[in-house]
Parts: C-alpha cells; sequence; structure tokens
C-alpha cells in the first residue's frame, strides 16, 4: 500500500501513535484488573488491546513506502487508577476516537482518494464503537464491586472487530473467516 498526500500521511501515523499506546495502557489496566480479583475484566482490556494492536498494523503498513524517523504527536489518556476509573480513561479514549478522530480521518482519506488509509480508518472507527460498549458494561459491574460476566472473547486480526461469546461465521466488518479470530478464553 502507500500514500500519496501529506495529510492523510500525518492522519496515519497519528492513529498509528495513538492505537500503539492505546495498546499499552490497556496491558497495564488489565494488570490492575486482574489485581483487584477482576480476571474478565482483565482479559476485556487484553482482547482489547489485541483490537488496538490489529489497528497500529494497519496504519503503519499503510505507510509502507513512507519510510525514515517522525515525531508522531497523538492523543492518548494517561493515569493508573482504580478499574473503575481506568474503564472510565478506557471510555474517554474510545469515544473521543469514535466521536472525532476517526470520522474526521475517514473524511479526509475519502476527500484525498487514499483507499488503503479509507479502509484502515473504516475498520478502526467499526471496532471501536464496540469497544466503548464493551467497557460501559465492564464499568457497569465494576462499581457494584463485581467482575464482568464474560464468556471467551474474539478478535478479528485484520481490523480489530471484538465479539464476546457468538463467533460470526465471518466478520461482518472486514469479511474474515471465523477461524481467524484470534480468542481470549475465560
Ligand atoms: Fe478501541
Ligand atoms: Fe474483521
Amino acid at each position: 500500500m502507500s500514500v500519496n498526500n501529506a495529510m492523510t500521511a500525518d492522519f496515519l501515523r497519528s492513529a498509528y501513535g495513538g492505537e500503539s499506546m492505546a495498546h499499552m495502557r490497556y496491558l497495564i489496566w488489565g494488570d490492575v484488573a486482574d489485581k483487584e480479583g477482576m480476571p474478565n475484566i482483565g482479559r476485556l482490556f487484553r482482547a482489547i488491546a489485541y483490537a488496538e494492536y490489529a489497528h497500529a498494523d494497519n496504519h503503519f503498513k499503510v505507510l509502507d513506502d513512507q519510510k525514515g524517523d517522525y515525531t508522531v504527536a497523538a492523543g492518548a489518556v494517561f493515569g493508573v487508577g482504580t478499574t473503575v476509573e481506568n474503564l472510565q480513561g478506557g471510555i474517554d479514549g474510545e469515544l473521543h476516537e469514535i466521536e472525532q478522530m476517526y470520522p474526521v480521518y475517514l473524511e479526509t482519506a475519502r476527500f484525498q482518494n487514499e483507499k488503503g488509509a479509507e479502509r484502515a480508518f473504516h475498520y478502526a472507527l467499526e471496532a471501536e464503537k464496540i469497544h466503548a460498549k464493551l467497557f460501559q458494561d465492564a464499568q457497569d459491574m465494576a462499581r457494584q464491586g463485581k467482575d464482568m460476566d464474560i464468556g471467551t472473547i474474539y478478535v478479528c486480526p485484520i481490523c480489530g472487530h471484538t465479539v464476546a461469546e457468538h463467533l460470526p461465521e465471518k466478520c461482518p466488518v472486514c469479511g474474515a473467516k471465523q477461524e481467524m479470530y484470534k480468542d481470549f478464553p475465560a
């Protein structure tokens, strides 16, 4: 893949930075959830961290003809708190991506006829909508001092589509086959 327009390339690098940091942040917050006695929420963080890795991987690979050093600016939520607070950080980060970042990046990629970037941003936007909902569900439980009641979590390695318990025949976002999903069993 390749990119012809500087603005789309900047957005891809920023999105790569944001996804990379989200990946790491969710692994850190997953450890906190484990220590608080909420292993299912810890597992949710790790599954979603993997989805963010898939997004970063897509953004990075669209830029494969843009070699060199760059300083990357990207929004990121910081702080280590309780699991309820960390889940709020997750919700806030996902909502920023859903409501502002990815819609703007996606429209820009379309305007600049950047097909690879358009696909990468579309994949991320669709997954983040699910992530915000899953973090909200987890937070509702954590607020009551309970772990989440959730079975195996599956993540599409192509687009980051995330689903619990009922694996679709093929990914509804990118069309990947069922057997490609990575599972995070209880
Ligand atoms: Fe996400
Ligand atoms: Fe997918």
